[in-house]
C-alpha cells in the first residue's frame, strides 16, 4: 500500500477498511492494529520542516480557540512516536503562568502532575518522560486535557496506541451523575483523520480536534467553549 498521499481517506467500521488513496478507491479487510501501523507510519514520516510548520500551526489554532482565556488548568503531553509536539504551548503557560500538567502512568491508568518547563523529568516504562513531583490533581477537575492520538473521526471517535489508557481514566465520565468533566481535545495532524471509526463502549469521545488545518467542534460544549475560525 502506498502512503505517501496526504489525501490517504480511511472509513473503519469494526475491522473493515476502505480506503480512497489518490482518487483510487480500494477496499480491504485490515485489523485496527494495521490501521494503527499505517497511520503511526504516515505521521512518523511527514518531513521536520513540514512537521514544524505543522507544530506551529497547531499552537496558532490552539491559541486562537479561546482555550488558555477559559484554562484554568490543562493537561497536555510531550510528544512520542511522531505525534505533534505542543511544547510552543507549554512555553506559553510556563510564561503566562498558566498551570500545566503532563500524564503520568498509574496502574493502568493516567493522572496528572503540575509542570513547568526546566523541572525534573523521569522515563516511564514506556520511555516517555514524566513529573516526579509527588502533587497531582484530580482529573475531574482539570478544565481541558489535550489529548495525542493515532486516529480521529468526523464524529470525535479517538483511536489511540491501543493501551486504553486515556479510556480507563476517563472512565468517569461515562457516568450519567457526572457533572464536572475537563473538556477533551485531541491533537493531530490532518493525515490522522478517518472517515468512521466504530466506537466501543469504553471509548471516550472528543469535545473537539485541533489540527494544522483548524479547530472542529464535536460537541455542543465544545461549540460553546471554544471559538473556530
Ligand atoms: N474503562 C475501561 N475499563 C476496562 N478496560 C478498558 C477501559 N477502557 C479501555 N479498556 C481496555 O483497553 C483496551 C484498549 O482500548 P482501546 O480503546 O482499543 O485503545 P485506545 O483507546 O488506546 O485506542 C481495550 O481492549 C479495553 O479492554
Ligand atoms: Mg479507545
Amino acid at each position: 500500500m502506498q502512503e505517501s498521499s496526504s489525501h490517504l481517506n480511511l472509513s473503519v467500521q469494526g475491522r473493515n477498511l476502505t480506503a480512497a488513496l489518490a482518487g483510487n478507491v480500494f477496499s480491504m479487510a485490515q485489523s485496527l492494529t494495521s490501521l494503527r501501523r499505517t497511520l503511526r507510519r504516515l505521521r512518523n514520516n511527514l518531513p521536520p520542516a513540514t512537521r514544524r510548520r505543522f507544530d506551529f500551526l497547531i499552537h496558532q489554532n490552539l491559541l486562537n480557540s479561546g482555550i488558555l482565556l477559559r484554562s484554568t488548568r490543562l493537561a497536555g503531553y510531550l510528544a512520542n512516536d511522531g505525534e505533534p509536539s505542543i511544547d510552543l504551548l507549554l512555553d506559553t503557560c510556563t510564561k503566562r503562568n498558566i498551570p500545566y500538567c503532563l500524564p503520568v502512568l498509574h496502574g493502568q491508568k493516567l493522572i496528572f502532575k503540575p509542570y513547568v518547563l526546566g523541572n525534573t523529568l523521569k522515563n516511564n516504562a514506556f520511555h516517555i518522560p514524566e513529573p516526579s513531583c509527588k502533587q497531582s490533581f484530580m482529573t475531574r477537575y482539570l478544565s481541558v486535557i489535550l489529548m495525542p492520538l493515532v486516529g480521529f473521526d468526523k464524529h470525535g471517535s479517538r483511536l489511540g496506541m491501543g493501551g486504553g489508557y486515556y479510556d480507563r481514566t476517563l472512565n468517569f465520565m461515562r457516568q450519567p451523575i457526572c457533572k464536572k468533566a475537563p473538556l477533551l481535545i485531541g491533537i493531530a495532524y490532518g493525515l490522522q483523520a478517518v472517515e468512521k471509526l466504530h466506537r466501543q463502549a469504553w471509548d471516550i469521545p472528543l469535545d473537539a480536534v485541533v489540527t494544522e488545518q483548524g479547530l472542529t467542534c464535536f460537541s455542543a460544549k465544545a461549540r460553546l467553549l471554544l471559538r473556530s475560525t
